[in-house]
């Protein structure tokens, strides 16, 4: 089991703090979430493999580097799509899938309703992404998808997680690794992180 990566960078900390506080509006909220989602992928993307290539500067030729595999960036519906605009600058080649698992709100049991993912996913680096990590049930259902679908490297993002969906990963996907920016206390009677955000998805799209 892989212990989850807490991203205590100052600049992480002090979006996160900003896209807490309940008076941020939500066009400030998506800038500093933009913000945060692209530290945190820049942490986790640290590890992935380059090939060399030849570059000629405009002095000599010198070493360059590429990915060597395809990346796979899956938001989960609706929320993780706010953690996009943020990577996608870093990696515009990115094959962007999709999922769509929605939480039932009395039961908070994962429903899936969608997915569309592609070809490449054995060959790729593959980052589920979601901002908030709660009982664990949306990602684990996801990262279940993924591997159905062949995909053998994913890498979960998430801003705020909380030990019960930390525990919920580890128990499920043991060989996934967790990127956060914070491991908050746990969760209320309604299944909600706190001291957490509030719901990512409505602040988002200021629904
Ligand atoms: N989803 C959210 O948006 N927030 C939470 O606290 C939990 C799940």
């Amino acid at each position: 089991m892989q212990q989850p990566v807490v991203v205590q960078h100052p600049l992480a900390q002090c979006h996160l703090a900003a896209i807490r506080a309940v008076g941020t509006s939500s066009h400030d909220f998506r800038r500093h979430l933009n913000h945060l989602a692209r530290i945190l992928f820049i942490q986790a993307t640290s590890g992935l493999p380059v090939q060399p290539t030849q570059v000629q500067t405009p002095l000599a030729q010198t070493q360059g580097a590429q990915l060597a595999r395809p990346l796979v960036c899956v938001p989960i519906l609706r929320a993780g799509l706010g953690l996009l605009d943020g990577i996608l600058p870093l990696v515009p080649e990115a094959v962007v899938a999709h999922v769509g698992i929605k939480r039932n709100e009395e039961t908070a049991l994962p429903h899936a309703y969608y997915a569309n993912l592609p070809a490449s996913l054995p060959e790729a680096d593959v980052f589920l992404l979601d901002p908030m990590l709660a009982t664990g049930g949306s990602a684990c259902e996801a990262a279940r998808q993924l591997k159905e679908a062949g995909a053998a490297r994913i890498t979960l993002i998430c801003v705020v997680s909380c030990p019960e969906g930390l525990a919920a990963m580890a128990r499920t996907h043991p060989d996934i690794p967790v990127f956060t920016a914070a491991i908050d206390d746990g969760l209320n009677e309604r299944s909600y992180i706190v001291p957490g955000l509030g719901d990512a998805g409505d602040r988002y799209f200021g629904t």
